[in-house]
């Protein structure tokens, strides 16, 4: 059984799809801390109310660097035995202080099908609002492991839906949405079963 934590920044559905999972046992693995930048976000209460370990530090006004910010998460991670991070909705860029031990032990979905729509200020409703305005056919989601390039790194899995003409914005997130509460918990299920390896700067399923 590995030990999960899940940092989120905001609503949490992600998050809840990854509990959920961990609880019903699809994973083997357990949900065992969620982090959070933001102390009062949805996610926090969500973790509360599955009795999971919640600690958040408040990004807002930290007085260090983003690299002593990382530094303060990676002990955290560490002394908690976490063998995976997720991120999910955590909406804060990451530096090498944490990316590098956990390397390949850090995963992100990002709302759209990378390497299309990713990169810095893609995130959340800019990135449905760049998929409408390049009037795309298809949009999705994708789960990649987290590198030193934002929305760079090896992709796990992805999943697709089509841009129909009459999407919004929001309406097209509502449904990447849906796809990415599938695919999240299945690429932990996959890697927590020993089933997700990197080669080169890919991923190889191993059914
Ligand atoms: C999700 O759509 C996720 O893909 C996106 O934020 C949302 C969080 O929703 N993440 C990013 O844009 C990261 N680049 P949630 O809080 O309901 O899980």
């Amino acid at each position: 059984m590995i030990k999960i934590a899940v940092f989120a920044s905001g609503g949490g559905s992600n998050l809840q799809t990854l509990l959920d999972a961990s609880e019903h046992g699809l994973i083997k693995g357990k949900v065992s801390l969620v982090f959070s930048n933001v102390p009062e976000c949805g996610a926090m209460e969500r973790a509360e109310n599955h009795r999971v370990e919640a600690i958040s530090i408040a990004s807002k006004g930290y007085p260090g660097t983003r690299e002593e910010y990382d530094q303060e998460v990676l002990q955290l991670c560490q002394a908690k035995k976490i063998d995976l991070i997720c991120l999910a909705g955590y909406m804060r860029i990451i530096t090498p202080v944490l990316i590098r031990p956990y390397l390949y032990k850090m995963m992100n979905i990002h709302p759209a099908l990378l390497p299309k729509f990713g990169g810095p200020g893609m995130y959340g409703h800019h990135v449905h609002e760049a998929v409408v305005k390049a009037k795309e056919k298809e949009s999705g989601a994708t789960v990649h492991f987290v590198t030193e390039g934002v929305d760079a790194g090896p992709v796990i899995l992805q999943g697709n839906v089509k841009v129909l003409p009459y999407d919004t914005p929001q309406t097209l997130a509502e449904r990447v949405l849906k796809v990415e509460h599938q695919i999240y918990p299945e690429a932990v299920k996959l890697y927590s079963e020993g089933k997700v390896k990197v080669s080169g700067d890919r991923v190889k399923i191993i059914q």
